[in-house]
């Protein structure tokens, strides 16, 4: 991979931007670096979902503000035709749909142009849509919502999906990040993470906090209470 932070199993956390002032994204960044081992960009194209964001110029200006990992979520009908334009515009990694059905051409597009490969799966989506790509790619994303907004109710029916992407992982002795979208906060956080999940990424949790490094390091707190093997006996 491009430049993941930390070591497989580890918690790691990922703000959205799709929450901070837009019209302040530089300051956002800044505030929340400390707090982030990845920032993940939420790319909409009001096509694949009724909402439209960010493109690639944003993501080359957000480039020249921090050397924090670009995890860029694509949520659009054609992603073949910006792969190239946001590499160069400085994402490290990328997820596109598994909804599209063209996943293979589609990681080998991501490996031709130099970003990490992500998968990202819809919360009706089933665990065998992305099963088959497993020892591809650098990154599997399961939605906790269905996307195209932030600030919606985690979904715990997907947890089950996050189990069964977390065996199969093990069982073929990957090392695979299973990173949990939409929803997450310290609540929900602990119960994504007791089923599998070490990478978080969340929006509303984060930027509508008052003090968003501390929600952030908060979200890193409550997933780690929750991972069984490192979790301390309670006193007694
Ligand atoms: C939803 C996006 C999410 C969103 C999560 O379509 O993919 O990344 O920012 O936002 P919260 O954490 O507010 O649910
Ligand atoms: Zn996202």
């Amino acid at each position: 991979m491009n430049g993941w932070v930390g070591s497989p199993g580890m918690v790691r956390v990922a703000p959205s931007i799709l929450s901070a002032d837009f019209a302040a994204l530089a300051v956002a960044i800044a505030t929340v670096a400390p707090a982030a081992d990845m920032l993940h960009v939420d790319v909409m194209d009001g096509h694949f979902v009724p909402n439209l964001t960010i493109g690639p110029p944003v993501v080359e200006s957000l480039r020249r503000h921090t050397d924090l990992y670009f995890d860029c979520h694509l949520m659009m009908t054609n992603p073949e035709a910006y792969l190239g334009a946001f590499r160069d515009a400085g994402a490290d990694g990328c997820s596109v749909h598994v909804e599209l059905g063209r996943t293979g051409e589609l990681v080998e597009q991501m490996r031709t142009v130099g970003v990490d490969a992500g998968l990202a799966v819809n919360p009706e989506t089933p665990f065998e849509a992305c099963e088959p790509w497993l020892e591809q790619i650098d990154l599997l994303l399961l939605m906790t919502v269905h996307p195209g907004f932030g600030g919606q109710a985690f979904m715990p029916e997907v947890m089950d999906k996050v189990r069964r992407a977390r065996a199969a992982i093990a069982e073929r002795g990957l090392s695979l990040p299973v990173q949990v979208d939409g929803g997450i906060d310290v609540d929900t956080a602990p119960v994504a993470a007791a089923a599998g999940a070490d990478v978080f990424v969340a929006g509303h949790a984060i930027f509508a906090a008052d003090d968003p490094r501390a929600a952030a390091d908060a979200i890193r707190a409550a997933a780690n209470g929750a991972a069984a093997p490192s979790r301390p006996s309670p006193p007694r």
